[in-house]
C-alpha cells in the first residue's frame, strides 16, 4: 500500500468515530497537502502522509505526555514503525517546539525528534494553518483569529499561537511563493 493510503485509513481509523471534527480537519489538511505535489517533487507523499496523520495524538487511547505533536509521533514510531522523517514532522508541525518549551518538554520533543527538513515542516505548517476545524480552506489570518476565540485570550494555547505567529506567517509566505513561482492555484490564500 502507497504511504498516503496507509495514513489516510489510519487517521480515519484513529480518529473517526471519537474525534470527528479532527477528522474533518485532517481531511482537509491532507488535502491541502496533496495539492501541493506540484512543487514538492519525491517528498509530495511523505508530506502529505505526515498531513493526514499530524493531529492523531489528540485521540484519547494515544495520549502519553498530553502534547499531541510528542505523542502522535510516538505512535507512529513505537506501534507502526513508521518512516523516521514522518514521525519527526507530526512531532515537528506547527510550531510544536513553542508549546513543547511552554509545557516543559522541549527536550524531549527534541531528543526522541530531531528536527529536520524545514522546508517540508514549513509546508504542514502551511497546510495546517490555512484549514479550518472543519477542513475548509481559510486564510492564515484568519485561522490564527480562530485559534484564539476558541481558547480564549488566557489560555495557553493562544500565548504559544501568539509566539508563533512570525514563523507560521513566513511558513505561509514561503510556500506561496514556491506555489506562485510553479503557477500552481490553491483556494484562500493570503
Ligand atoms: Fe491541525
Amino acid at each position: 500500500m502507497r504511504q498516503v493510503e496507509w495514513a489516510r485509513e489510519l487517521a480515519r481509523k484513529v480518529l473517526e468515530r471519537h474525534l470527528p471534527r479532527r477528522w474533518e480537519h485532517s481531511q482537509g489538511v491532507g488535502r491541502r497537502a496533496e495539492s501541493l505535489a506540484p512543487i514538492l517533487g519525491k517528498d509530495a507523499e511523505i508530506l502529505a502522509a505526515s498531513a493526514w496523520l499530524h493531529d492523531i495524538g489528540y485521540a484519547l487511547e494515544l495520549i502519553d505526555t498530553g502534547f499531541h505533536p510528542i505523542d502522535g509521533g510516538r505512535y507512529l514510531r513505537d506501534v507502526h514503525g513508521a518512516d523516521e522523517l514522518l514521525c519527526r514532522l507530526v512531532a515537528h508541525h506547527t510550531c510544536a517546539e513553542i508549546e513543547a518549551g511552554q509545557r516543559g518538554l522541549l527536550d524531549i520533543l527534541t531528543g526522541e525528534f530531531p528536527k529536520e527538513r524545514g522546508d517540508l515542516v514549513e509546508a504542514l505548517t502551511f497546510c495546517d494553518m490555512t484549514t479550518s476545524p472543519d477542513g475548509l480552506p481559510l486564510t492564515v489570518m484568519d485561522r490564527l483569529a480562530e485559534i484564539r476565540s476558541r481558547y480564549g485570550p488566557d489560555d495557553e494555547v493562544t500565548w504559544c499561537i501568539n509566539r508563533a505567529e512570525p514563523h507560521i506567517l513566513s511558513a505561509v509566505r514561503s510556500v506561496e511563493t514556491r506555489l506562485a513561482l510553479s503557477d500552481v492555484r490553491l483556494d484562500c490564500l493570503v
